[in-house]
C-alpha cells in the first residue's frame, strides 16, 4: 500500500482498511463536522450532496441539522464504504441515499444547492479536470465547503506518528504534490483549482482543534488504532517484523501518554475550510 492514495486505491484496498477502522476513524474525525457544517449555511431545505462521504457519518450528521425537507447524497468511490453507509438507514430512510461514484468525472441527475466533503477532495489523478467537474454538481449560485488538512507542522497527530515510526524503520519520502492527506496543506494551491475550475467567491478558514485519536481510547489502544489506520505505517512495520512493530507501538504509547486528557488521547489538529459558490 502507497503513502500517498490515488483514488484507483480507494476503490479497493484503501476503502476496506478505513472501513475496517471506521468507528475509529468516524469518532476522530466528528469534530470536523461542526465547523464544516456551520460553513454549508443551510438556512433553508435544501439537496445537499457529499464528495467522498465514506462510510456515511457526515452525510447522517448533515441530515440531522439541515432544515427539515432536506435531502443528503453521499457518493463515494468505494463499493465496500458504500455498502456500509447503506446499512446504516433505517429502511424506510428517503432523505439520505449513498451511491458510488467516481465524483471526478460522474455527472450529477440533476445539480445541488451544496456541495460537502470532509476530507475527500485530496485524491483526485487530475485535479484541474475533477474540479471542473465538480463545479456542474452544482446549481448557478449554489454553494460548497470542502474540509482539508491544514500544514503536517499543525497537524502532530500526524507527525508525531511519523516521527516515531521513522526511529524504527526507514520511511519513503512523501510528494507534497501526489494524492494524499496533506496535498492543499498549502491553502494557494487548492484556492488557485477552484478559481481555475470556476469556482467563485473563494474564502479558506483554518478549524484548530483536538481529535480523540481513535475515538475514546487509552493510550495503547489509540497507539494500535494509529499505527494500523494512518498512512502505510502497520504494513510497513509488519513486514519488518514483529520486533519493529512492538517498539513503535511502545514509543507511541509513551507519546500519546503525554497526550491523555477526559478518558481519550487528544492531539492538536488544523483543518482548511474552503468555501465559494458556482456563479
Ligand atoms: C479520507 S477518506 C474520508 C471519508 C469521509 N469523508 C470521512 O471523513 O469519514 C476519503 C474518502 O474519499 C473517497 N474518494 C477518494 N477519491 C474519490 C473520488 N474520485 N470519488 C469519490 N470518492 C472518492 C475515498 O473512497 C474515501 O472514502
Amino acid at each position: 500500500m502507497k503513502e500517498n492514495p490515488a483514488a484507483s486505491d480507494w476503490a479497493a484496498a484503501r476503502g476496506e482498511k478505513w472501513c475496517a477502522q471506521l468507528s475509529g476513524m468516524e469518532s476522530m474525525l466528528m469534530p470536523i463536522d461542526e465547523p464544516l457544517i456551520g460553513a454549508l449555511k443551510l438556512d433553508a431545505p435544501s439537496r445537499i450532496a457529499e464528495v467522498g462521504c465514506g462510510g456515511g457519518g457526515t452525510a447522517l450528521e448533515i441530515l440531522r441539522r439541515a432544515p427539515a425537507g432536506s435531502v443528503v447524497h453521499g457518493f463515494d468511490i468505494s463499493p465496500k464504504l458504500i455498502e456500509q453507509a447503506r446499512g446504516r438507514l433505517r429502511p424506510d430512510e428517503r432523505a439520505i441515499v449513498f451511491e458510488v461514484a467516481d465524483m471526478a468525472t460522474a455527472a450529477p441527475e440533476r445539480p445541488y444547492d451544496r456541495l460537502v466533503s470532509r476530507l475527500g477532495v485530496m485524491f483526485f489523478d487530475d485535479p484541474p479536470a475533477a474540479f471542473a467537474n465538480l463545479v456542474r454538481w452544482l446549481e448557478p449560485g449554489g454553494r460548497f465547503a470542502f474540509a482539508v488538512w491544514g500544514r503536517p507542522s499543525d497537524n502532530p497527530w500526524m507527525t508525531s506518528l511519523r516521527e516515531v515510526v521513522a526511529r524504527v524503520i526507514a520511511l519513503p519520502q512523501t510528494d507534497p504534490e501526489a494524492p494524499g492527506p496533506f496535498r492543499y496543506a498549502d491553502a494557494s494551491k487548492l484556492l488557485s483549482l477552484l478559481d481555475r475550475a470556476g469556482f467563485s467567491e473563494l474564502e479558506v478558514h483554518d478549524w484548530r482543534g483536538a481529535l480523540p485519536i481513535g475515538g475514546e481510547l487509552a493510550p495503547p489502544e489509540a497507539a494500535h488504532f494509529a499505527l494500523a489506520s494512518f498512512s502505510s505505517f502497520g504494513e510497513l512495520l509488519a513486514s519488518a517484523g514483529d520486533d519493529a512493530f512492538r517498539e513503535a507501538h511502545q514509543s507511541l504509547t509513551t507519546c500519546f501518554s503525554r497526550h491523555q486528557q477526559d478518558g481519550a488521547v487528544r492531539m492538536d489538529a488544523c483543518v482548511r475550510i474552503f468555501t465559494g459558490a458556482r456563479p
